[in-house]
Parts: C-alpha cells; structure tokens; sequence
C-alpha cells in the first residue's frame, strides 16, 4: 500500500472519543513521579520532596522559560501527595505540613499563570504508596472534590485492586467526572493492570471513558527501559495504534530527558520516537536545573509541531533492518509525514542509505527537514540519500508533500546527505 492511500485512509476513519473536548492533541506538561518518586521528607530535602512548593516552583519555571508557550501547561502531581485519613466528611485532603495552602490553592496558582494542575488517585483501597485510594462507594465523592478543588486532569492508578472493581470502577469515574460539570482530563493506568493487550483490555472502551492511558509498566531512568517501553509499543503498533486518536492517546510514560539515564543521543531517541507514537510528552525531570542540550531537545519546535499533528494519527515501525536500523513513520496533516531512523547498534555512527520510494512514498519531489540539525534538502522519492546515525541515537525527518514545480528537479537528483 502507498503511505498516501494510508494516510487518507486513516483520516476518514471516525471514531468516539471521551466526549469533554479535552486533548484534542497529545497533551504536554511535568508530572512529579519518576524524578520525585515518593520523596516525602521534608525536613531534610525541602528542594525535592513531594509537597506544594515543588509543584509551584516547576510552574514557575514553566511560566517563566518558555516550556508554556510551546504546550508544556499540565503540572501532575503524582503519588503521596494526600493525607492519611480522609476527612470528617469522607473526602481526600492533602497533607497539612507539605500542602499546607491546600490543592484549591495550587490549582489556583497553576490558573493564574495559565497553567493546569492535575492530581493522582488510585481505584482500589490504597494507592501504590499506601495512601488512601478510592474505592467504588467513594468515586463519585472523589470526583466531586476534585472538581471542588479546581483540577483539572485525574491519573487514576490501579494498585490494589482486582479485575472487577477496575471493571466497574473506571467506567464509572468516567462518568462522575462528566457529572460534575467540570471538564476534567482522566487518566486511566487500568490496561497497565490486564497486559496492555486484548482480549482482556478493549481499546474501544477505553477510547470512550478516558483520554489516555497507560498501556505497560513505568519507566525508569535508563536507556534500557525507554528501549523495552519503545519495543513493546511498536510491537504491538497494529493494536494499540489505531487506538490512538484526537482525544485519546496510549501513554508510553514520561519524558526522562534531563536526568541522569540518558546520553545526548539516546535523549534524541526518546523525542523522536514520543512524538512518532503521538504519545503525552510529560517531562518528569528538575527544571530548576535541567541543562540547557537537554531543554533544547524538549523545547524543539519541528518535533513538538508532529508531536501536536491535529490529525492525531499514531505512528508506526515501517522496518526493523538487519543492519540495526529501524524506520519509524507518522503521518501528518497535508500530507506530511515524519520519519526516524534509528541505531540500535553500538559500535559507530551508521551511513545508511535509503530512498523515500523504499518507504513505499508516492512519485514526487520531497522537501524534507532535520529536525535537530535544521538542515532542508529536497529529493525526488526515488532519489538516494545517506543519513548518518549514532548509537543509539536517530535522524529525524519533517517530509513534506511531494512539489510540484518542474525547477526543483535540478536539486533532486544530486542526492542528500542528511
Ligand atoms: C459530559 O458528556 C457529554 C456527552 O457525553 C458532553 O457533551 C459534555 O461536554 C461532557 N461534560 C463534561 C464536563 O465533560
Ligand atoms: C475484589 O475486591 C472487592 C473489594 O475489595 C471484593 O469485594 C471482591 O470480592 C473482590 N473480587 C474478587 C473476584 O476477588
Ligand atoms: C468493547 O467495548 C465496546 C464499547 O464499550 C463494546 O461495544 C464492545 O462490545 C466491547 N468488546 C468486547 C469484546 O467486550
Ligand atoms: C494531499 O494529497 C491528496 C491526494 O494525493 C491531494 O488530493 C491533496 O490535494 C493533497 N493535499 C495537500 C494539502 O497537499
Ligand atoms: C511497501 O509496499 C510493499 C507492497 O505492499 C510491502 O511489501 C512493503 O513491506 C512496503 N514497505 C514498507 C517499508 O512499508
């Protein structure tokens, strides 16, 4: 089949999603988890555990660094964020020493600088820390407090809990948040809990109660766990893909970029291939500090433009070659496309040569853009060109569609180094 009859197929395919008109695009922001973890030790580590002042300094720095005006505007707060005990009235409350001006506050300063606060629950007796969760005589309380509050996005995490109490209790929060009259994004860890796959997860479902969704385990900081988290996804692309849509998207997990697991390249590797999944670009990392190679790479215009594709269609792996390539392609809106190719070997930076008519694009001149070098070259779809890429490490094409005018065939045929 032709990438362009694929394209036009898959923008004429209508389906339902959660209907709070939220999420149109992959949503952006910072959420605490992997960085900050259950770090609840005030006394000692008041820069990094989890209480408000953490969450407004990260707002800060959104609002003030340009993260915002890009659509980095979620701040999540994650895990041990809550007290204990419920209270008098059976409702959720923070912990009075971390959060001690309440989340109606913090939802407050997020709104105030333009910015969204979400918050985490669990549907089962506990959180996975050990908190309160939300057990299914309580969802409808829950929701109401969240709203009350002024949230605006619930991650409903699944600890423990059983099959049939998720099988009840996401619907239905789902349907309280609805209730509530406030538009709230929600969250849903539920498929991470069956396997991610069919036929125990049905992903229609899910399309109509939730806006994303965490389909496998949580990331780590290190390469080998983006890698296995990227593998799983693109093995199963032919399933969890055609999920994936404006208002629903599968949540590989957070961007890990800026911390401490990740090279320069294998950084790369994780925008790229984030943004090829159409996947939530939630940064969990330290803005306050974070280097400036690695905010670069999370502030680059060209991949947060295919990562925010209105058409919302979920990449996938063309080929896996046996030199230790792989090309991942993602179409976009008029007739774009993205295109990664990326090393899995280690020894040097690869030369590999390809042609866009190997990649099955349709006859014409192609204008296309590195997105990391900003380099532009036009080639014709059978025309040769050579990338080079690290280990580890990706190229990351913006192809446009195919040109028309007869004075850009003087370019075409002298080939590209990308
Ligand atoms: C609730 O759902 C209805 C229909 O499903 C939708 O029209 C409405 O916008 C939703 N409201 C909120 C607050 O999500
Ligand atoms: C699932 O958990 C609920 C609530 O804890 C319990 O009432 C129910 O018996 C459990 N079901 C199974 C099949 O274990
Ligand atoms: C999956 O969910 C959809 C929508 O809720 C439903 O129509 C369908 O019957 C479900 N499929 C299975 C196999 O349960
Ligand atoms: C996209 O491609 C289709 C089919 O080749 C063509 O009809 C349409 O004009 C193109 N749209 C744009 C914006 O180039
Ligand atoms: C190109 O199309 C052919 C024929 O349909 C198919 O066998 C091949 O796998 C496709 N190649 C890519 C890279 O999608």
């Amino acid at each position: 089949m032709h990438l362009a009859v694929a394209i036009f197929a898959s923008a004429l395919v209508l389906t339902l999603a959660l209907d709070n008109g939220l999420m149109r695009t992959p949503p952006m922001g910072w959420l605490a988890w992997e960085r900050y973890r259950c770090d609840i030790d005030c006394e000692r580590d008041p820069k990094n555990c989890i209480s408000e002042n953490l969450f407004k300094d990260m707002a800060d720095r959104l609002s003030e660094d340009g993260w915002r005006e890009l659509g980095y505007v979620y701040v999540n707060i994650d895990d041990c964020w809550s007290s204990m005990e419920r209270d008098k009235q059976g409702r959720l409350q923070a912990d009075p020493k971390r959060f001690p001006g309440g989340i109606a506050n913090l939802a407050r300063y997020m709104h105030d600088r333009g910015l969204k606060l979400g918050i985490y629950g669990d549907m089962g007796t506990h959180t996975c820390g050990g908190y309160p969760g939300t057990n299914l005589d309580q969802i409808e309380t829950d929701a109401q407090t969240f709203a009350d509050w002024g949230v605006d996005m619930l991650k409903l995490d699944g600890c423990y809990s059983n099959e049939s109490v998720q099988a009840e209790g996401y619907p239905r929060m789902s349907k309280a948040l609805n209730a509530t009259g406030r538009r709230i994004a929600y969250s849903c860890s539920w498929p991470a809990y069956q396997g991610g796959l069919p036929p125990k997860v049905n992903y229609t479902q899910l399309g109509e109660i939730c806006n994303l969704w965490r389909n496998y385990g949580d990331i780590q900081d290190s390469w080998d766990s983006v890698l296995s988290i990227s593998d799983w996804f693109f093995k199963n692309q032919d399933i969890v893909g055609p999920a994936a849509g404006p208002g629903k998207w599968n949540d590989p997990d957070m961007l890990i970029i800026g911390n401490f697991g990740l090279s320069t390249d294998q950084s790369r590797s994780q925008m790229a291939l984030w943004a090829i999944m159409a996947a939530p670009l939630f940064m969990s990392n330290d803005l306050r500090t974070i280097s400036s190679g690695a905010r670069a790479i999370l502030q680059n215009k060209a991949i947060i433009r295919i990562s925010q594709d209105p058409m919302g269609v979920q990449g996938k792996r063309l080929l896996k070659d046996k030199c230790g390539i792989d090309v991942y392609w993602r179409p976009l809106s008029d007739n774009g496309s993205a295109l990664v190719f990326f090393s899995r070997r280690n020894d040097m930076p690869y030369r590999y040569q390809i042609s866009l008519s190997k990649l099955n694009y349709t006859t014409g001149l192609y204008k296309m853009y590195e997105v990391f070098m900003g380099k532009v070259g036009t080639v014709e779809d059978t025309s040769e060109f050579t990338v080079s890429v690290n280990p580890s490490g990706v190229v990351m094409l913006y192809v446009f569609p195919p040109v028309k005018h007869r004075q850009f065939h003087g370019n075409a045929n002298r080939g590209s180094h990308i």
